[in-house]
């Protein structure tokens, strides 16, 4: 590819002024001129930061992906963006998930960059950087930090779905504190994210099936040298995709977000998924929707055997044969021919693949378990849906009609939860108001409210919970979340009063509040808006613009993309 077309010869290959202040400040870092001369400039958008453990080690990576960018002939600058280390960041990393994403789309556009390789790995940190490259569309390719090892404890693997375990047994004072501590190292014991099916996993998954990185991107170990050769590859490789005018929408087409439906449902991933893959739809103007998710997971039964819907963890995944064995499983149920970042099909990519390890992969017809999938329920009391995870719930209470003990907000829940006077059993329904993207804001991982005190000493290990909020993806129990409208818009959950009953019928995909339509006009004429609204800063923007989670919880005004071109074309 002649310099002409790259967009960074705007840059670099000026005449004059303009071209000698583009190039002398790069200069100054001891880059030699030779660099300028139409090479590839390929950004490396890293959200390492010592705030986000998950991506800790992202600095390493990047110094692969540069050695394989000049390999092949690139020119390779590394930038950072806004991090967000999900058990760090209050109120909730999700309220930043759009912010980040106005980061990177700006930070790529602004720059002289023809081609990106988005390093990624803690939550948030996947769905913000591919939806911000969304927005300018050039060639992106996606790097994951890759999980943990599993943490020993006790004779026992553990990882991060094992925290609410914990959490119960210390409740009940089956865990001291010294026990704890101690479980903290045990589990968290090398660089990467969380090392089960939680969102982060989730999302590494989501970007190898929707072909934006190198094959087993999703399960190689962080702290394996596997993911180091990944890393120089996805650099090598990313040049020749700007000489391909390889460009994001060539490859996210509807055919691959359906792919990425279809396989989150076979590895049973995240309901945080479902928020992400329609904000990222929505950037890149591919026509995705709720209904989507039930329809197209409904048939494609639980082939991977991972917590929390499972067993194993992700390294023994990437032991067992890795995504492209799952992806070889599903055969013809993928579309595919849809094309990847390497220039190959996902179907293609699959060939070679085997899977090693029969109970960690099964197969369609001998699936670890039939109920997989994100079940997109609706009713009066979730007009325009809510979801919940089948493979992470209990059976028995996937029909369920029970009264209702209501919490106002997160507070509330936390100040009456273990009040022994709480009129509450294994039957009741809990509702939790006020954790959506508005109201919390920015819709807080809460969903999954852990159970009185008094019912977990009864043995009770799972009751029906309703929320706006979200779940952590490494979270289980039959929680029904992302309820839309939201209770701080005054949707139908900010009606629910103590006492009513709900009905869950999963089979039928219902969601009903058992009270009548007079009774509900009555008290929505006495409603009034609880939740307080900021009045300056990122959140007044973020709480005034965002979006239901029907919509992919995105801000109105960055739906769609503005390309790679520049605002104005000189100093
Ligand atoms: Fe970062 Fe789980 S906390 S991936």
């Amino acid at each position: 590819m002649s310099s002409k077309h790259l967009r960074s010869s705007n840059w670099f290959a000026r005449k004059g002024k303009d071209g000698f202040i583009y190039r002398a400040w790069m200069k100054n870092q001891g880059v030699p001129h030779d660099m300028f001369e139409g090479k590839p400039v390929i950004g490396i958008c890293n959200t390492w930061s010592e705030l986000t453990p998950c991506n800790g080690h992202l600095r390493e990576l990047a110094e692969m992906v540069k050695k394989g960018v000049l390999e092949a002939g690139g020119f390779p600058v590394e930038f950072p963006v806004m991090s967000l280390g999900e058990t760090l960041v209050k109120p909730t990393a999700m309220l930043y998930r759009n912010l980040v994403s106005m980061d990177v789309e700006e930070s790529i556009r602004a720059n002289p960059i023809d081609g990106v390789v988005l390093l990624c790995g803690c939550d948030k940190t996947t769905p913000s950087l591919v939806m911000g490259a969304c927005s300018v569309n050039i060639p992106t390719l996606v790097i994951s930090g890759g999980p943990m090892l599993k943490g020993h404890w006790k004779g026992k693997d553990i990882g991060t779905s094992d925290i609410w375990r914990f959490d119960a047994a210390s409740k009940l004072g089956q865990m001291t504190e010294e026990e704890f501590i101690e479980a903290e190292a045990c589990m968290a014991r090398t660089q990467g994210h969380c090392a089960v099916m939680g969102t982060a996993s989730t999302m590494a998954v989501m970007v190898e099936a929707l072909g934006l990185s190198l094959p087993n991107n999703a399960s190689i170990p962080a702290v394996d040298a596997r993911r180091k050769v990944l890393s120089q590859l996805s650099g090598r490789r990313i040049v020749e995709m700007v000489k391909e005018e390889m460009h994001l929408s060539k490859i996210l087409t509807r055919e691959a977000f359906l792919n990425a439906i279809k396989v989150n449902a076979a590895i049973g991933g995240s309901t945080n998924f479902v928020i992400h893959l329609l904000a990222i739809a929505g950037r890149i103007g591919v026509d995705l929707t709720l209904a989507d998710f039930d329809t197209y997971s409904r048939d494609i039964p639980l082939l991977a055997n991972l917590q929390p819907s499972g067993t194993y963890y992700l390294e023994d995944l990437y032991y067992a044969g890795g995504l492209p064995a799952i992806i070889k499983e599903m055969g013809n149920v993928l579309h595919e021919s849809s094309m990847t970042v390497n220039g190959k099909t996902i179907g293609e990519n699959a060939t070679s693949a085997q899977v090693h390890d029969r109970d960690i992969i099964g197969t369609l017809k001998t699936p670890f378990k039939e109920a997989s999938g994100i079940i997109v329920l609706k009713g009066n009391l979730a007009p325009d849906g809510a979801v919940m995870k089948p493979s992470a719930a209990t059976t028995a209470l996937l029909k369920h009609q029970g009264k209702v003990v209501v919490f106002e907000n997160i507070e509330d829940y936390h100040a009456r939860i273990d009040d022994p006077a709480l009129e509450i059993d294994a039957t009741s329904i809990m509702v939790l108001k006020n954790v959506g993207p508005r109201g919390y804001p920015g819709m807080a991982e809460v969903g999954n409210m852990a159970l009185p005190k008094k019912l977990l000493e009864q043995g009770i290990t799972d009751m029906v919970r309703i929320s706006d909020g979200r779940m952590s993806g490494t979270g289980f129990g039959t929680v029904v979340l992302h309820v839309s409208p939201e209770a701080a818009l005054g949707g139908p959950l900010a009606l629910v009063e103590n006492g009513d009953t709900i009905l869950l019928d999963v089979a039928n995909r219902l969601l009903s509040l058992q009270v009548s339509d007079e009774v509900l006009a009555e008290r929505k004429s006495k409603w009034k808006p609880t939740e307080k609204m900021a009045t300056r800063g990122y959140v007044h923007l973020y709480q005034n613009h965002v979006e239901q989670a029907h919509l992919g919880a995105d801000m109105d005004f960055l739906k769609g993309g503005s390309g790679s071109e520049v605002l104005r074309d000189s100093h």
